[in-house]
């Protein structure tokens, strides 16, 4: 058996500055600390992440967050055997001050640095919680990006399809704001559709019509506006009912097109690889209670394996960066003092890029 790695990740790619220690031997990891340092409140006056309030507001943390790592692990750097680092995509300024932490302690404890791509995080963390084996079919929705992939090893993604245009998070953000509910949208919507009629307000879902696996919210964004609007009093408000319901119908629509799209990767993965099937989802939408009952009745259907980690590491983290740290030593993929931020960073470098811009700039 391989000797056990500890492994330091840092996280600052968006607006949670999260730092964890994770141990790794054979294929079990265990999370020995994970310390997550939202910045809600900072940006809440803004109604959306401001990038230069984060990459200051993860300056000042970083530090604090590693410390407090490496104390509930208890733990000295000297007990670490790499450090691993969001590099990238994702907000620059946050990532280049996760970088720059990452460098300083490999600088001054002579310890190896691992630069890690964030999504890589996501879609291994059903190795971190569950020990999933290769391959798998993995949907990573999450505020920024929505693509389905086969994971074939930690350096290794194919790209078989995802949104054209909105990913789902931001579509769930946008939609928070338009009911007046606080961000982040994901769990406010949530919570306002447990009240609410799915069917009480129908909204479009674009594409599912279509071979394939891409998706498209933009449209639903803007029905939404339009059934908002429709929906307002003659004074200018939005009742709790309404509310209620257009998040309701929101989240019907967005779980119908997750649902539709993952049959059809699904397809395409087992025609690929037919043998013990297994399909895992992460990112921040996978937090979302529909969103993976739906999922895993579909793959209960199937004879499909379902993995969803706990909702703690669905959403952004540190944890899932140790592990692709963890599993690149094992690769001996290392990075040295030449590691830059990259905001644009897609998994699979020969899948076609997707189409425009979103919230964390990169629809990789
Ligand atoms: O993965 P994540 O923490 O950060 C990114 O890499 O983007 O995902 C954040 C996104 C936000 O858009 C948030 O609204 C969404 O995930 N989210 C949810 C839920 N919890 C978080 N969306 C739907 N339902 C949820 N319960
Ligand atoms: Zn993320």
């Amino acid at each position: 058996m391989t000797p056990p790695l500890t492994i330091l990740g840092i996280e600052s790619s968006c607006d949670d500055t999260a730092a964890a220690i994770v141990t790794q031997a054979g294929d079990r990891s265990r999370v020995l600390s994970s310390v997550v340092e939202g910045q809600s409140s900072l940006h809440a006056a803004f109604g959306g992440v401001v990038p230069e309030i984060a990459a200051r507001a993860h300056a000042e943390r970083l530090d604090h967050c590693v410390e407090q790592a490496l104390s509930q692990a208890k733990m000295a750097l000297s007990d670490l055997d790499a450090i691993a680092v969001t590099a990238g995509p994702g907000l620059v300024g946050g990532v280049v001050s996760g970088v720059m932490c990452a460098k300083g302690l490999a600088a001054a404890t002579g310890l190896p640095l691992i630069g890690v791509n964030h999504l890589a995080g996501h879609a291994l963390t059903p190795r971190l919680t569950d020990a999933l084996p290769y391959p798998y079919l993995m949907l990573l929705v999450s505020g920024g990006h929505c693509q389905f992939l086969i994971v074939h090893g930690a350096a290794r993604f194919t790209r078989l399809g995802g949104t054209i245009d909105d990913a789902p998070g931001e579509a769930f953000d946008k939609t928070a704001r338009l009911l007046s509910l606080p961000q982040p949208g994901g769990p406010s919507v949530e919570a306002a559709a447990r009240n609410g009629d799915p069917a009480a307000i129908r909204l479009p879902r674009p594409l599912l019509d279509r071979p394939g696996c891409d998706m498209s919210f933009s449209g639903l964004k803007t029905a939404l506006l339009r059934a908002r609007d429709a929906a307002l009093t003659p004074d200018g408000t939005l009742s709790a009912a309404a509310q209620a319901d257009l998040a309701a119908g929101f989240q019907a629509a967005v779980t119908d097109i997750l649902r539709d799209r993952t049959a059809h990767a699904l397809d395409a993965y087992i025609d690929t690889i037919p043998a013990c099937p297994a399909f895992a989802i992460a990112g921040g939408v996978a937090a979302n209670g529909p969103v993976r009952a739906a999922l895993q009745t579909l793959c209960a259907a199937r004879d499909v394996r379902f993995v969803a980690p706990p909702l703690a590491l669905c959403t952004d983290n540190a944890a899932m960066i140790a592990q692709v740290g963890a599993e690149r030593f094992r690769l001996g993929l290392f990075d040295d003092m030449s590691l830059s931020a990259r905001p644009r960073w897609p998994l699979d470098d020969r899948a076609a890029p997707m189409l425009g811009s979103g919230r964390k700039g990169a629809r990789a």
